[in-house]
């Protein structure tokens, strides 16, 4: 079946119909095209267009249509051009040549739109939820190492000390905003393109505030040829989906990183781990490197239809099928990958004693010497000189700031006195760092609180 063809004299060309057709993709719409159609007749109905006994019958086809697509009772027709066709052509099945009266008022055009944003919709409420599970089990985690430390990097060098529950709660305050960015976008997803119809409107006197209360809108597209044509709803999905994936991509650089046998912080379960083919030794993090590389799959997704719309006229335009694979495999790849990130999380363990050791071999309390002469009165500038001659006179004595005596503190300022030994020691360096949001235990613990209501809205 074809929802065209009388002014034609023959058949499309067998590979012009395989290369426009979009049913291969288009049918994971079905659902969401059959729910449209549904508000779309009782609306019909009533703004009597059509009696209330069409719509009634009407109303049963679609439902059967659904129930037999779902259950696999009915097939689609895989010469057919689109999802919108197919529901069509098996709506007559059901209902007979009433099925014609079901696109009164209405194009493919607004209609594919609608379908899209309802699709969108339900996927970004999915997504939200598996960002919700990755922030908890971050959370959770945290919560558990409120007293490990560990060296904090800044150039991938050993910086400061820091506590394993502050780096933890940095990547979920990193998923709260991508979960509040696909928020937002939502509300821009959320509006209803029906009634557009081609692109000018339609002359039925219909309702389109009505669809929109049933399909669960927030409002109406403003303007006909603007519904129909563009997908910024769509770009702007695909931009948040790009950065969550940054974030995503930069944790499992890290874990694989720290399972490195040089960090060896981190280790995973065995259940998400890969062995070699030839080197019996090998554990492999290979989910954490392919959520890393899939980040470029996504942002190869918002290439794609960036390039796609740019320049397009308006109104609808034969380009925007386009639009559907980049969109579903951007949804699939981050809903896949938020999933695997909070697994492997949950099941890793921490090797708290090699973070402990890394932390020892550095000197991470050499900004608290500096600190430390502030206090005394000295300028900051000066303070960093005299504690990198320390550092120096360290690394050539091959000691540690913990072993100096204080004769050897005061041989560099006269304002080194005997507390210096608990502002050097690591965990009194975490300890110090109170400021809003720092690594002091406290801080961090209010992190969580922050945390633990932000889950709970
Ligand atoms: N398969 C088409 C799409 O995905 C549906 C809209 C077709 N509209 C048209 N005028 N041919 O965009």
């Amino acid at each position: 079946m074809r929802l065209w063809g009388a002014r034609f004299s023959k058949d499309p060309d067998e590979l012009a119909r395989e290369f426009t057709q979009s049913l291969s993709f288009d049918q994971r719409l079905a659902e969401h095209d059959i729910a449209g159609s549904i508000a779309h007749v009782r609306m019909l109905g009533r703004c009597d267009v059509l009696t209330a006994e069409e719509v009634r019958e009407l109303e049963a086809g679609l439902e059967r249509v659904r129930v037999g697509l779902s259950s696999g009772d009915m097939t689609l027709d895989p010469a057919s051009e689109d999802i919108h066709t197919e529901v069509e052509r098996l709506l007559l099945e059901c209902v007979g040549p009433l099925a014609g009266k079901l696109h009164t008022a209405r194009s493919r055009n607004d209609q594919v739109a609608l379908d899209l944003r309802l699709f969108l919709r339900d996927e970004i409420d999915a997504l939200r939820e598996y960002m919700v599970a990755l922030q908890r089990t971050l959370l959770e985690t945290a919560e558990q190492h409120l007293d490990t430390l560990m060296p904090g990097y800044t150039h991938l060098q050993r910086a400061q000390p820091i506590l394993l529950a502050h780096y933890l709660m940095a990547y979920f305050f990193m998923l709260q905003r991508d979960r509040d960015r696909l928020a937002e976008c939502r509300k821009r997803v959320n509006l209803c393109p029906l009634g557009a119809a081609a692109l000018a409107g339609t002359t039925f006197r219909i309702d389109p505030a009505f669809v929109a209360e049933q399909l669960g809108f927030e409002g109406l597209c403003p303007n006909s040829m603007d519904a129909v044509s563009d997908r910024d709803f769509t770009l702007e999905f695909l931009a948040d989906a790009s950065v969550a994936a940054v974030h995503l991509s930069q944790l499992c650089a890290e874990i694989v990183l720290w399972s490195s046998s040089e960090f060896g912080f981190i280790r995973l379960d065995d259940a998400w781990c890969t062995g070699s083919s030839i080197m019996p030794q090998k554990r492999n993090p290979d989910a954490a490197e392919l959520v890393r590389a899939k980040a470029g799959r996504v942002f190869g997704n918002l290439f794609r239809l960036l390039s796609t719309l740019k320049g397009l006229t308006l109104a609808y335009n034969r380009d925007l099928q386009e639009d559907k694979e980049a969109l579903f495999d951007t949804v699939d790849t981050l809903g896949a990958s938020l999933q695997v990130v909070t697994a492997m999380v949950a099941t890793a363990s921490f090797d708290t004693e090699r973070m402990a050791q890394a932390l020892a071999a550095g000197f991470p309390a050499a900004t608290a010497v500096a600190d430390y002469l502030v206090r005394a009165g000295i300028s900051f500038r000066e303070a960093h000189g005299i504690a990198g001659q320390i550092v120096n006179y360290c690394e050539k004595e091959n000691t540690r700031f913990e072993q100096l005596s204080l004769e050897e503190w005061r041989s560099f300022s006269p304002e080194f006195g005997h507390d210096i030994v608990e502002h050097v020691s690591l965990a009194g360096c975490v300890a110090a760092k109170k400021s809003p949001g720092g690594t002091a235990p406290e801080r961090v613990k209010e992190q969580i609180v922050q945390g633990r209501k932000l889950l709970a809205t």
